[in-house]
């Protein structure tokens, strides 16, 4: 089950602290959206888990995290300056401003005017003045993806690292886009995370290893909960491909206001590396690059065998962290009802990805050997480095209960006078069938690492050297 529509996931976002309007207070701005105290921990277990599979789990990838602020030559011979548009259309009536492949029936979807402009081209980059001087000529790009600094940084890794394709960098981090039309929630944002792979191969290598990658995304995204019926594949037609792409299938994902794009696997072929590298006359590149008299580097590897240079081609699995936060919370978003006939609302997050791993709630408020039995416990637990242990002091253990079905919590740990008095146990109550089970206080933590363990198995796929 998922949400009904999009206005449940912003409800409980909203109230239970994910996800608030940034800048809300003057009216908000838009297209951009804070993230709340479970939202962050929301948000950084995902990316957590992302970096643990693609840098942690495997031998063949390095990661990085680079300056969003971007000297425009790197944008210029990335080939965003020219291309980087999409079409913009205004109606002449109502003066509202549109992406031209959002209008049907050729009307104004504000107010039906049929008068429009014809498309043009609107260039998606944000630009900023770099230091004191705002003259025009001193400025820096907001980055619009983080791949940017992987392929300009390709030289460095390969110094520092001494790695032979195939091999990868990660990054995750901020990207902008000035967006004509920001909707759907954090679905299409103007300030935004990417969390991105650049995956160097071989010439020739490159079908194969595309394949892969995208049997290895899909996986990945099922071990974050996504039910694989909600899930499939979009392959670009060959007219529609950017302009540094062979080949690109997208993964797609049923969001509560349609189908649409959760991540790109792209094969960016030679392009990047081609495009960014200084004197390219006598390496055999197959991307139409420009010439390129203002970068100081080669970005191709020697074979020493050979005796020549290559550049190598690159597979690209790109994903947007927001639109992957709305995929989890969407898919973790359920209401059931109960046989007493009341309702409740679960979010039945994986437990790596839960904000709050455990609620430790001492049944009485203001009892000091309840209230101290449970804060040394959650002390105890907390240490063990997986993730945040609420103490939850409200009393109420019912509404406790409630309050974490809804945020996700997947562990309550329930501190009564038999833990105190007797024999050192606790209850535990299980978010999703509801049962509760008396343990031990020593064996919490072996139960929150195996929590854990399940629900964040390791990845599918292991190290480059298994061959493509
Ligand atoms: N480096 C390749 C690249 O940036 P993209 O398809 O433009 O490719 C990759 O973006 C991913 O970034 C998308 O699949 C999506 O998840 C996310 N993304 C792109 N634009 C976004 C936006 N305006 N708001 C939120 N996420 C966005």
């Amino acid at each position: 089950m998922t949400a009904e529509s999009m206005d449940e996931l912003v409800a409980l976002a909203k109230r239970r602290g994910f996800l608030y309007q940034a800048s809300e207070l003057y009216g908000g701005l838009q297209g951009i959206y804070d993230y709340g105290p479970l939202g962050v921990e929301l948000k950084n277990n995902l990316k957590a888990a992302w970096w643990r599979s693609m840098v942690y789990e495997r031998d063949d990838v390095e990661g990085l995290d680079c300056s969003i602020l971007t000297n425009p030559k790197v944008l210029r011979y990335s080939g965003h300056e020219d291309t980087f548009t999409d079409p913009l259309q205004d109606c002449r009536a109502c003066k509202s401003r549109w992406r031209a492949d959002h209008i049907e029936d050729g009307r104004c979807p504000n107010c039906g005017s049929d008068d429009l402009t014809e498309p043009r081209p609107f260039n998606l980059m944000f630009r900023t003045a770099v230091g004191p001087i705002d003259d025009g000529s001193s400025f820096a790009y907001l980055r619009p993806e983080t791949a940017q600094s992987i392929f300009t940084n390709f030289r460095n890794v390969l110094d520092s690292t001494s790695r032979k394709p195939p091999f990868g960098i990660a990054q995750i981090g901020k990207a902008f886009r000035n967006e004509i039309t920001p909707r759907n929630f954090i679905f299409r944002v103007r300030e935004f995370e990417q969390m991105e792979l650049e995956f160097f191969v071989e010439a020739g290598t490159d079908e194969e290893w595309h394949e892969r990658w995208v049997q290895e995304r899909m996986a990945w995204w099922t071990q974050q909960g996504v039910s694989p019926a909600h899930l499939s594949l979009y392959h670009h037609p060959a007219e529609d491909l950017s302009h540094y792409s062979k080949a690109t299938v997208d993964i797609m994902y049923r969001f509560p206001h349609g189908v649409e794009e959760l991540e790109g696997i792209a094969n960016r072929s030679d392009f990047d590396l081609g495009s960014h590298t200084r004197n390219q006359d006598d390496l055999d590149i197959h991307a139409k690059v420009m010439p390129n008299p203002d970068s100081s580097v080669r970005l191709a590897v020697h074979d020493q065998q050979a005796k020549r240079w290559s550049v190598p081609w690159v597979i690209e699995p790109s994903a947007g962290v927001d639109r992957g936060v709305l995929a989890v919370l969407n898919e973790g978003y359920r209401v059931e009802q109960l046989d007493n006939g009341g309702q409740r609302t679960v979010l039945a997050l994986k437990a790596h990805l839960a904000p709050i791993k455990a609620a430790v709630i001492p049944l009485k408020r203001n009892h000091e050997g309840l209230v101290a039995r449970a804060r040394a416990i959650k002390a105890e637990l907390q240490r063990l480095g997986l993730g945040r242990i609420l103490f939850e002091n409200t009393g109420n253990i019912g509404k406790a209960y409630r309050r974490h079905d809804e945020v996700g919590t997947p562990m309550c740990i329930t501190i009564d006078f038999r833990t105190i008095e007797e024999d050192d146990t606790v209850t535990i109550r299980d978010r999703d069938s509801m049962a509760q089970e008396r343990v031990s206080v020593a064996e919490l933590g072996d139960r929150l690492r195996g929590m854990l363990a399940a629900s964040d198995s390791a990845s599918t796929m292991t190290a480059a050297d298994d061959g493509a």
